[in-house]
């Protein structure tokens, strides 16, 4: 009967419309700005890299201050996405590891790339691969407290949008730098450090450096293998209305 047929038919169409609805949830469109969500996946892919920077490079130079007072809420994927391409992304990445010559955006000795970016965010510890230009995460149910804890309970750390930490393999760069490798190590620090203070500062986003924490906590609340070290955390998110103080 086709009456019969129509009532059928309604709620399983309602049902795919709605199953649409919400895959889309994960993905991103230009512009919009939405929370990231961490539950039920372990991988984030991130929208392809675009030019999301709200400001010029000088400007951002200038405007780039230590933030330590955040508005807490969320921050957005294309944010994620442009920051963590900042910090380490690939220079050419076809999306399926096809990769030829590639390097990043950040120089390293010998192009060895000894570090590896960990995100803490919203609870849980992701790690971005380069390659693929994903986050996938490697740990859940932290607290902001117990990574703020770690840093000499530093309010900055637990209530930022996010929280950098750059983590480095030293012994990737002593294999062949030998004495030199540590200087190399901290001087690569640094430049990724640099780009991804200067991208925040470029979506208008704040942020601070963080140098003092306890090294092996960090690496046990994260899940960070034995062989690494981290080296710099930086906190990230929307400023407070006068989210800079000196320190
Ligand atoms: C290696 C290094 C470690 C730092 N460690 C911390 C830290 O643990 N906590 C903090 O609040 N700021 C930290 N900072 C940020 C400095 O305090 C900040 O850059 C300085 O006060 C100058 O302020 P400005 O960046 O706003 O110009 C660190 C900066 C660097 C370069």
């Amino acid at each position: 009967m086709p009456g019969k047929n129509k009532l059928e038919v309604f709620p399983t169409l309602l049902t795919i419309v709605l199953l649409l609805m919400l895959s889309g949830c994960g993905e991103t469109k230009h512009g919009e700005v939405r929370d990231v969500g961490v539950e039920g996946s372990s991988i984030i892919r991130l929208p392809s890299r675009e030019d999301y920077a709200k400001i010029p490079l000088n400007d951002a130079i200038r405007k780039q201050k230590a933030t330590r007072e955040f508005a807490g809420g969320g921050i957005s994927l294309e944010a994620l996405s442009a920051l963590l391409w900042a910090s380490s992304g690939l220079k050419q990445d076809s999306g399926n590891g096809d990769i030829t010559g590639a390097t990043r955006n950040t120089p390293s000795a010998g192009a060895i790339y000894p570090f590896t970016i960990y995100l803490v965010l919203r609870g849980a510890v992701f790690r971005y691969s380069p390659v693929g230009h994903y986050l996938k995460r490697i740990r859940a149910h932290i607290s902001g407290s117990d990574i703020a804890r770690a840093a000499c309970d530093q309010e900055a750390v637990s209530d930022a949008n996010c929280v950098f930490v750059l983590s480095a393999d030293f012994g990737k760069t002593e294999a062949k730098y030998k004495e030199r490798a540590e200087r190399y190590v901290y001087m690569e620090a640094g430049f990724i450090a640099q780009n991804v203070v200067l991208e925040a500062s470029s979506l208008d986003l704040g942020s601070v450096v963080i140098g003092a924490f306890d090294d092996n906590a960090v690496r046990d609340i994260l899940g960070i293998a034995a062989n690494e070290r981290p080296v710099c955390l930086i906190a990230v998110g929307k400023r407070r209305s006068s989210g800079s103080s000196q320190r």
